[in-house]
């Protein structure tokens, strides 16, 4: 059963294009949400629309990077549904570009701070809670920049390999004591963000980045955010009870081939 029917899920990143895509997908199955991000006005929006499916939404403004936000969103979620059986812990920056031998220091730390420490925290702080209960099911959110280097984005391509990394080794801590520890690997994915680099890169053509972003993938189109969540979804549910320390593309074949 892919049914999340009283559920009580933590999405962080939440206000983001990913994490509230998936927030509509776990609710229209039925699960109740805390919604985490830094983003308060966003966070705001975002519950508005998430609470039309009908199930309990919470939010909690906190900063992923940091231990006593991560204790915060943990405590709340408890607070208010007694219980955490999911985490979609995928909060994540993408930083400046540049090559590594000009790649500032600050920016290196203030991204491996968000993506893989905040990674880290959230598993730290969620495990626990699921151990004393008995179960839970945990997604971090990896790239197809997981598997691949990625010209420009030192940072970000080695916190997106450290997911998967933290993702096996916590599996292989935990597995034995009814916790699930998975990876989503989301390739090139339709969000406002990606519309306005496209809009300054093909200027102004935004339709013509999307079509020239999606010949990486075999599929030739770019993903939707839904697509992510959809998968998100199957991996929190008991239907993927034998997933365990897996990362699962959803990138229309992109890593699976060398396009030319
Ligand atoms: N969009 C893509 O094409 C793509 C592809 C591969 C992987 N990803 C990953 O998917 C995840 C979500 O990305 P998205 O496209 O939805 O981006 P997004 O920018 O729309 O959403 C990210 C959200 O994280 C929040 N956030 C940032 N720093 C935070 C912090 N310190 N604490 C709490 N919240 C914080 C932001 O406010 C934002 O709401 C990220 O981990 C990203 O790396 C995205």
């Amino acid at each position: 059963m892919s049914d999340l029917k009283d559920r009580s899920i933590i999405i962080t990143g939440a206000a983001g294009s990913i994490g509230h895509a998936t927030a509509c997908v776990l609710a229209s199955r039925g699960a109740n949400l805390m919604l985490v991000d830094v983003n308060r006005e966003g966070l705001a929006e975002r519950r508005g629309i998430v609470a039309a499916f009908g199930t309990r939404v919470e939010t909690c403004h906190a900063d992923v990077s940091r231990s006593d936000d991560v204790r915060g969103y943990v405590e709340a979620t408890s607070k208010a549904f007694g219980r955490i059986d999911g985490l979609f812990n995928n909060a994540g920056i993408d930083g400046k570009v540049a090559s590594i031998e000009q790649f500032e220091e600050e920016e290196f730390d203030r991204i491996i701070a968000v993506n893989l420490k905040g990674i880290f925290l959230g598993l730290r702080h969620v495990i626990p809670v699921m151990l004393a209960q008995g179960g839970g099911a945990i997604v971090n959110t990896g790239s197809i920049a997981s598997e691949r280097g990625l010209g420009g984005a030192c940072a970000y391509n080695a916190t997106k390999h450290g997911v998967v990394g933290l993702t096996r080794t916590a599996a292989a801590d935990v597995a034995a004591r009814g916790v699930r520890v998975n990876a989503v690997l989301p390739g090139v994915i339709d969000t406002p963000l990606l519309e306005g680099m496209l809009h300054t890169m093909f200027n102004g053509d935004v339709a013509l980045g999307k079509r020239t972003l999606g010949k990486i993938a075999p599929q030739e189109r770019i993903g939707l955010p839904r697509e992510v969540g959809e998968v998100v979804a199957f991996l929190l549910s008991d239907a993927a009870s034998f997933v365990n320390g897996a990362a699962w593309a959803m990138d229309g074949g992109a890593l699976c081939t060398i396009r030319h």
